[in-house]
């Protein structure tokens, strides 16, 4: 299959490409999306087949749900039911914006979005060409990361098409995502609010809003076996490079002198400015303060690593509070959860 690229400004969107995007989208083709976050791989929610086949394109295990992108907050009253009053007010707060809130799903949801679970998940992204392209489909998409499986989310077209090239009717590149990790998934379905996913709406700004949120232990531990995952994406190891990443914390110092020592084909993943003080070669992502830089960054270094040949990678600890947060999970998750404190 040929993947065509389709270049759409979001400060001056051409409504002649929305129309051909929506009509492959409306035919039942797969269609990667920019959002404010990550690329999205994009079919009519509402048809089946269209929606399995983005299981089949990103090699997604059938049992991960996917999030049902709407076009306007009007829409969840139809694609939802049972909305608890915490849900307004996060949706009053927080959308178009980079916040999934998962709910009680309506019957018009096919079974194949929601991997079977009687709930789902619900976004309204703030993307300009986003939003245009589900207004002009009229009914929401399933999107999630458009990926493979497993490897880092897309920031770019460029990112897409390198993945999943051949395998899709279309790519529209809309620039490079302002957000740079996915949103954050919170549950309404439980006794107390919790954050399944830390992203861009940080736990801080989410208690502001509704008061008690809980974060699962999922986000900063890894899961048993055989544990059951809340959020069933997080039992799959995921933003992985194909090389070993290792998290190190500790003081700088220690950390230039330990990763002195190590032999070839070790890398470093480490802060803007540092370069110079590791003997290694270094991949950046970010000023050491800035979390949403960090953010915005992270998925482009860890394909860089791969460009790079990197075999062993010892990463620079992100903060853990705020967008920090966000920026540790996914590390973690690169990571396998391997850290090492020194
Ligand atoms: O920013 C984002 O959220 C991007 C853009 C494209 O919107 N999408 C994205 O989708 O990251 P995906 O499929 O890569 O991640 C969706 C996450 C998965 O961890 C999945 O398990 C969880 O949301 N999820 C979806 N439906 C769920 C449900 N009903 N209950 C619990 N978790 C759910
Ligand atoms: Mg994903």
């Amino acid at each position: 299959m040929l993947t065509e690229v389709i270049k759409i400004n979001p400060d001056n969107i051409d409504e002649e490409s929305i129309s051909h995007v929506a009509k492959l989208l409306t035919g039942g083709e797969l269609v990667a999306i920019p959002t404010e976050t990550v690329y999205g791989l994009a079919a009519n929610a509402l048809d089946k087949t269209a929606v399995e086949a983005i299981f089949s394109a990103k090699g997604r295990p059938q049992d991960n749900p996917l999030i049902v992108h709407l076009a306007d907050k009007s829409w969840l009253l139809k694609y939802a039911v049972d909305i608890p009053d915490n849900a307004y007010k996060l949706i009053e707060a927080f959308w178009p914006g980079p916040l999934t809130i998962i709910l009680k799903k309506s019957l018009i949801i096919p079974d194949v979005v929601s991997a079977g679970l009687d709930t789902a998940a619900f976004r309204l992204p703030s993307h300009p060409v986003a939003k245009a392209i589900i207004e002009a489909v009229g009914v929401p998409l399933a999107a999630p990361s458009a990926n493979i499986s497993g490897s880092p989310s897309p920031t770019t077209a460029a990112h897409v098409l390198s993945d999943l090239g051949g395998r899709i009717a279309a790519i529209v590149d809309g620039g490079e995502c302002s957000v740079g990790v996915e949103s954050t998934v919170v549950s309404l379905c439980g006794e107390i609010p919790t954050v399944l996913r830390p992203g861009g709406v940080t736990t801080e700004m989410l208690r502001e809003v509704i008061g008690n949120v809980v974060i699962d232990a999922a986000v900063l531990n890894g899961l048993e076996d055989d544990a059951k995952a809340t959020s069933p994406g997080m039992k799959y190891k995921h933003y992985a490079p194909k090389a070993h990443v290792v998290i190190i914390n500790g003081e700088f110092n220690k950390i230039v002198n330990m990763v002195s020592a190590m032999g070839e084909g070790t890398t470093m993943l480490c802060f803007d400015g540092e370069e110079a003080l590791f003997n290694l070669p270094c991949v950046t992502y970010g000023a050491r303060e800035d979390s949403a830089e960090q953010a915005r960054r992270l998925f482009d270094a860890l394909r860089r690593l791969d460009d790079i040949g990197a075999k062993t990678v010892y990463a620079r600890c992100p903060a853990k509070t705020g967008m920090g947060l966000a920026v540790y999970n996914r590390l973690l998750r690169a990571a396998g959860f391997e850290v090492i404190e020194i």
